[in-house]
């Protein structure tokens, strides 16, 4: 069959990132293995809690994807179906670490399916992140909790400074 009519080459990861972590690194590089180009979306629709900025969480993710070149990363507000839509993309790729996540995404799989035919494709995540989390690690972070091997160095420095800054009342 040499007809690729159907065929999904771009996909999109995509999440708040705030922030990034290696359980996500790890998703988008195998990702960015298996298709042509890996879209990465990042959420920026009004949140109270957020850590990192919009332009910051985009920032990063830049960085730490930086050596596939098959992978882009851009913000995207709204609907998660019209960023597909508006960029040619079919395929959502989302980690499911436990069963814990699994009713969630399959709501929002079966919804983004429901108001678009966009499809969700889950991949396990490696088992050496299975237990991390973006507000677990800004939870550990602000406690003073380790968090290097769990989160790009980048975001280590970064999470520093940005909690230095808190504590200290700078913003
Ligand atoms: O990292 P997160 O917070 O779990 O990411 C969730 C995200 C941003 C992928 C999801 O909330 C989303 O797609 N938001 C955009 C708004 C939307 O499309 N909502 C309907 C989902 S069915």
């Amino acid at each position: 069959m040499s007809e690729k009519v159907g065929r999904v080459y771009r996909v999109v990861c995509a999440g708040s990132f705030d922030p990034v972590t290696n359980g996500h690194v790890d998703i988008i590089g195998r990702a960015a293995g298996l298709y042509d180009e890996v879209v990465v979306a990042v959420g920026i629709n009004i949140s109270k809690n957020r850590l990192f900025t919009a332009d910051e969480r985009v920032a990063i993710l830049r960085e730490v994807t930086s050596h596939y070149p098959n992978v882009r990363v851009e913000p995207f507000e709204g609907l998660l179906v019209d960023f597909c839509g508006a960029n040619g993309i079919a395929a959502v790729i989302k980690g499911l670490r436990a069963v814990s996540d699994f009713e969630n995404e399959m709501q929002m799989a079966q919804m983004n399916y429901r108001l678009a035919k966009v499809e969700t494709l889950f991949m396990t995540t490696n088992p050496l992140y299975s237990f991390l989390s973006s507000s677990l690690v800004k939870e550990i972070a602000t406690y003073g909790g380790d968090v290097s091997g769990l989160v790009p160095e980048t975001v280590l420095v970064r999470l520093r400074e940005r909690l230095a800054a808190r504590a200290e009342g700078r913003i």
